[in-house]
């Protein structure tokens, strides 16, 4: 099994002087094609600070990544984007659709920003829209919907491009148990069809219970014996 991605001794620190909060210190693990991690641990512990970085959303103030084998601090700005348009799916914590866009809009953009072609657009849309429940929905804008059908669509947007590697930051957390189960199951289709590796952080048993291995955090650091597959 090659490794899709292994972190190095990674701190995070926001902030200066008296006002620096150290949110992650010395984390160090790695995640294979493939596999399914759930990221565990109290609010406040540092696990978006962790995605954000696996996302290449955020930079470490200290240590290494490696996605694919690649030290992600010699990769340009561009290089840097291109990858996470291309390759990476997240689905963040609050959502952040587009406001201005409708929900058909806001799953296809990814689409569109990778240059497919529109019919092809129109069709992976439309199935992804009936099996999140939301075909009903397509015309709506973000601020119409619920909490729950926000995020539906949010892991939607996340998935359509079949990245290799998804980033889920309490992916279940505004939805029911019928809804968490279906949204789990979609990701689980994306990984088993084509191998893609995932990291999900969440406070739900259920999701946690579906993961292939856990990680915890508590205070910015690695709880116990998490490190999995090892470095590199
Ligand atoms: N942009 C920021 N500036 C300063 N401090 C921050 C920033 N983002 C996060 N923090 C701090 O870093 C620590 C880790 O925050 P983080 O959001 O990663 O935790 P979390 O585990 O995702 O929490 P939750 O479960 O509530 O989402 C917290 O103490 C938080 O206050
Ligand atoms: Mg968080």
């Amino acid at each position: 099994m090659d490794i899709r991605l292994a972190l190095h001794a990674i701190t995070k620190h926001y902030g200066h002087g008296d006002n620096q909060v150290a949110a992650l210190q010395n984390i160090s693990f790695s995640l294979a094609e493939g596999e399914f991690l759930a990221v565990q641990g109290p609010s406040g512990s540092g696990k978006s600070s962790l995605l954000n970085i696996c996302g290449l959303i955020d930079q470490p103030s200290e240590g290494q990544y490696y996605l694919n084998g690649q030290a992600v601090e010699q990769l340009s700005v561009k290089q840097r984007c291109d990858y996470r348009r291309r390759e990476i799916g997240f689905i963040f914590q609050r959502h952040q659709l587009l406001p201005a866009m409708t929900v058909y809009e806001n799953i296809a953009y990814p689409l569109f920003l990778n240059k497919v072609k529109a019919k092809q657009i129109k069709q992976e849309v439309t199935l992804l829209l009936k099996k999140i429940g939301l075909d009903h929905r397509c015309n709506h804008l973000p601020k119409q919907l619920s909490g729950g059908e926000r995020q539906r669509v949010g892991i939607a947007r996340a998935l359509i491009k079949r990245p290799q590697l998804v980033i889920a930051d309490e992916p279940s957390a505004s939805l029911d148990h019928q809804h968490a189960h279906a949204s789990l199951m979609l990701m689980r289709e994306l990984n088993e069809q084509q191998g893609a590796s995932f990291i999900l952080a969440s406070h739900d048993a259920f999701v946690v219970k579906h993961c292939d291995r856990n990680i915890n955090l508590l205070d910015g650091s690695l709880a116990g014996e998490a490190l999995g597959l090892g470095i590199l």
